[in-house]
């Protein structure tokens, strides 16, 4: 039957779903009212939970995992997602009394399924979140006393075996989502395993237990790893899904908008029942898709009679990593009869959540990777090709709950000659730079010869040591310095950092942490899909970092944290995200609590300097980017100091863009590679503060810290670097070593 007016119930679109949007959060939109009077309705607690829970496959297996767990140190568990690990299996161990000697720790690597699956076994279990179920996210600590259940990213676990290495307040860690091989998830598989090696320390009454979940891939090689271990497997059910190769674009076009827009639409006026889920790369090109499909979906609507179609409606549901978790939350819900849900997602978020319904899937070809210090929650066009293993992981989603469909943009031919046969893990494409520190500061000094999964290659161990001595947190034997020791106190990449110990040395802080804030959050700025209010957003940003920034993006960053502290409604104006700014005060009033307690230790370091706010700003900035300095080259290119001399443009986004040639010496925060290799958040700088540290770049070189991140270092290598007069310099200024 027809429902009032349009057939189409078009979810509202993002700018109106934002808190601090125009509309309150959950007020209908003015271009479709009925159909989010549906939504707003539907915003409440999940119900029909039990009826959910009751059938998973883990069901059956209970008593199984739970000897399991009894008789094994360590155990893998693997199961299709879905089969309910993540949510079932901590609250059975809970249930048997393996709480009682320690907190049951449960790692995931994404933030966004942290706190969503705590959310829901915290419902589940009938208790308010923070009490018996918690979670920890990177800035964010939902736990109390009671928490026996913990759910947390596994970043947050590592730097919790860096305060307590024997890691004494848990009886249980679960690694879980183990087949997305994150970075930390890597890192702790190699500490845990080496912690078993070690003799159980005094005052633990019971061997801590170690459960890895994982997607049913790569399952051999990790209980190898641990030993051959036992592995229980979950076997799911699981219905036909059949392939459809679209055969509509090759590898360079991947990711498209307006792709996913078309096969959306052609599923949603072609097929039966049944919700669709889009992965993309990242969040603004969610946004754009949305935005597309909104347009789209209602333009059809006015054209076509879709009378003979079982589904009417269309609701449309963006799913990334920062999204706030109660729009999160409505992703799991069924959507309201007779409309079909879809959701549009980055890889990141979906790979360890399970919607329920989904008979349509369209994955995307490209997964947004981590790439160098990506910043959390800013996933660019930074992307690489997926993988057949994950590839076919995830068509199996759209098999849950009856028949499904999963369509493939590119050729059968393509999928079999150019798609790789596994993901390439984290560990092997990121900077190492914090987790080696981290490894440093536990005493792993050989960190060539760690127990990795999957070994990095050497170059990018050494990489990270270089970097990591050119900022003073290691020696020239690779032992952790005092700077070091401080460096890894902070949630921070080591380069922004130093700056922050640099401004707080000099007593202001006030300049450094809301910069150090910023940069940790999602992007401030919006970038709306449609072209213009695009254009309107770009005028604005444009004007704000004019204004405000004098030529200086980070001063950008730390003039709108401040004007926003008092006056939310400016951000609306200046299409900034008041929820990401939300988020920025409270990591910064964190970051000021770390900062407060280090420099009451008495060897915390003091200096004084005389200078405007704008010249001490920027030279504390000099002090952890100085490796990121680059110098005018050709025109617009500038060329960068590291000793690659690679050239590289200032991104449009910076209020540097288009300055004039006399602008010589910049740093800059990260690097986006797209056609070009840009820079963004830019700095100008001038070389007199950069002169002296620069030479440090050219210090080492990779022999050198190869010996050292070996441990071989012979006597007659050390004599000789001692001779060296710059070692001699180094020795001087670097800070108390710690041995
Ligand atoms: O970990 P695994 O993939 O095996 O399954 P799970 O995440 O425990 O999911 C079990 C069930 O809980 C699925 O039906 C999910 O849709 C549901 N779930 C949910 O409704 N909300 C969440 N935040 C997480 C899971
Ligand atoms: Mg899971």
């Amino acid at each position: 039957p027809k429902g009032a007016g349009r057939g189409a119930g078009v979810a509202p679109r993002r700018r109106d779903q934002e808190g601090g949007g125009a509309s309150p959060a959950g007020a209908p939109s003015s271009r479709c009212p009925a159909p989010c009077d549906v939504i707003r309705e539907r915003r409440g607690p999940i119900s029909g939970l039990g009826s959910n829970v009751a059938p998973l496959p883990i069901h059956k297996y209970r008593k199984k995992l739970v000897e399991a767990v009894r008789d094994c140190s360590f155990l893998i568990v693997t199961g299709e997602t879905g089969s309910g690990k993540t949510t079932q299996l901590p609250k059975y161990l809970f249930e048997e009394g393996f709480a009682k000697h320690g907190v049951i720790g449960v790692t995931q690597p994404r933030r966004v399924a942290t706190i969503s699956v705590a959310q829901r076994v915290a419902e589940e279990m009938n208790c308010s979140l923070g009490s018996t179920v918690g979670y920890q996210v990177r800035f964010d600590d939902f736990t109390s006393e009671d928490t026996a259940i913990k759910y947390m990213t596994d970043g947050c676990l590592l730097r919790q075996i860096l305060a307590e290495p024997h890691l004494a307040k848990y009886s249980i860690i679960v690694l879980d989502e183990a087949h997305e091989r994150s970075l930390s998830t890597d890192i702790l598989f190699g500490l845990l395993k080496k912690l078993f090696q070690q003799k159980k320390p005094p005052g633990r009454k019971k061997a801590l237990k170690v459960v890895v979940m994982s997607a049913t891939l790569e399952v051999d090689k990790l209980s190898e790893f641990f030993g051959h271990c036992l592995v229980v497997d979950i076997p799911g059910r699981n219905y036909p899904v059949k392939t459809m190769f679209c055969n509509l674009l090759g590898p360079k076009d991947a990711g498209n908008s307006a792709y996913a827009v078309k096969v959306t639409l052609d599923i949603h006026l072609n097929e039966s029942a049944g919700d669709i889920l889009v992965f993309l790369t990242g969040q603004s090109e969610i946004e754009k898709t949305c935005d597309l499909l909104f347009q789209k979906a209602e333009s059809i609507n006015y054209c076509y009679d879709v009378q003979d179609c079982s589904v009417e409606g269309l609701l449309i549901l963006p799913l990334y990593g920062s999204m706030p978790t109660d729009q999160q939350r409505r992703i799991f819900l069924p959507p309201p009869p007779g409309i079909r849900k879809c959701v549009i997602a980055t890889n990141i978020a979906a790979t360890s959540l399970t919607i329920d319904g989904i008979r349509y899937l369209f994955p995307s070809l490209l997964k947004s990777c981590n790439l160098g210090d990506a910043r959390e929650g800013c996933t660019g066009i930074e992307g690489c090709l997926t993988s057949v293993s994950s590839d076919l992981e995830l068509s199996g989603r759209a098999g849950r709950t009856s028949p499904g469909k999963c369509y493939r943009l590119y050729s059968e031919e393509f999928w079999d000659q150019c798609m790789p046969e596994h993901t390439i893990p984290e560990i092997k494409r990121t900077s190492l730079t914090s987790v080696i520190l981290t490894l440093k500061c536990l005493a792993v000094h050989d960190v060539i010869r760690f127990p990795y999964l999957d070994r990095p290659e050497e170059r990018h161990i050494l990489e990270a040591l270089k970097q990591l001595y050119q900022c003073g947190a290691i020696d020239r034997k690779g032992h952790v310095t005092r700077l070091g020791e401080l460096l890894v106190q902070f949630p921070l990449p080591p380069n922004l950092t130093c700056a922050v110990i640099k401004a707080a040395a000099l007593d202001c802080e006030d300049l450094l942490l809301p910069i150090a804030a910023m940069l940790s959050v999602e992007n401030v700025f919006i970038r709306p899909g449609e072209p213009q209010s695009q254009k309107e957003a770009e005028l604005q940003h444009r004007e704000l970092s004019l204004q405000l920034g004098g030529c200086n993006d980070f001063a950008t960053l730390l003039n709108i944290f401040d004007e926003c502290k008092s006056a939310p409604a400016w951000c609306q104006k200046h299409w900034i995200h008041w929820r990401a700014l939300k988020s920025a005060f409270s990591v910064e009033a964190q970051l000021r609590e770390i900062t407060r307690k280090l420099k009451q230790l008495p060897d915390f370091p003091r200096e004084t300097f005389d200078g405007s706010r704008n010249e001490i700003l920027r030279r504390c900035l000099c002090a952890g980017y100085f490796t990121n300095v680059a110098r005018r080259s050709m025109g617009r290119m500038f060329c960068t100091m590291d000793g690659h001399g690679s050239l590289v443009h200032i991104h449009p986004s910076s209020a540097l863009y288009d300055q004039e040639p006399q602008l010589e010496w910049i740093i800059f925060h990260d690097i986006l590679v797209t056609s070009k290799i840009y820079m963004r958040t830019v700095c100008p700088i001038r070389y007199e503060w950069v002169k002296d540290l620069l030479p440090k770049l050219h210090e080492v070189d990779a022999y050198e810290l190869s010996s050292v991140a070996r441990e071989e270092v012979t006597e007659e290598e050390m004599t000789k670097w001692k001779n060296k007069e710059d070692f001699r310099r180094q020795h001087d200024t670097s800070a108390k070593k710690v041995e």
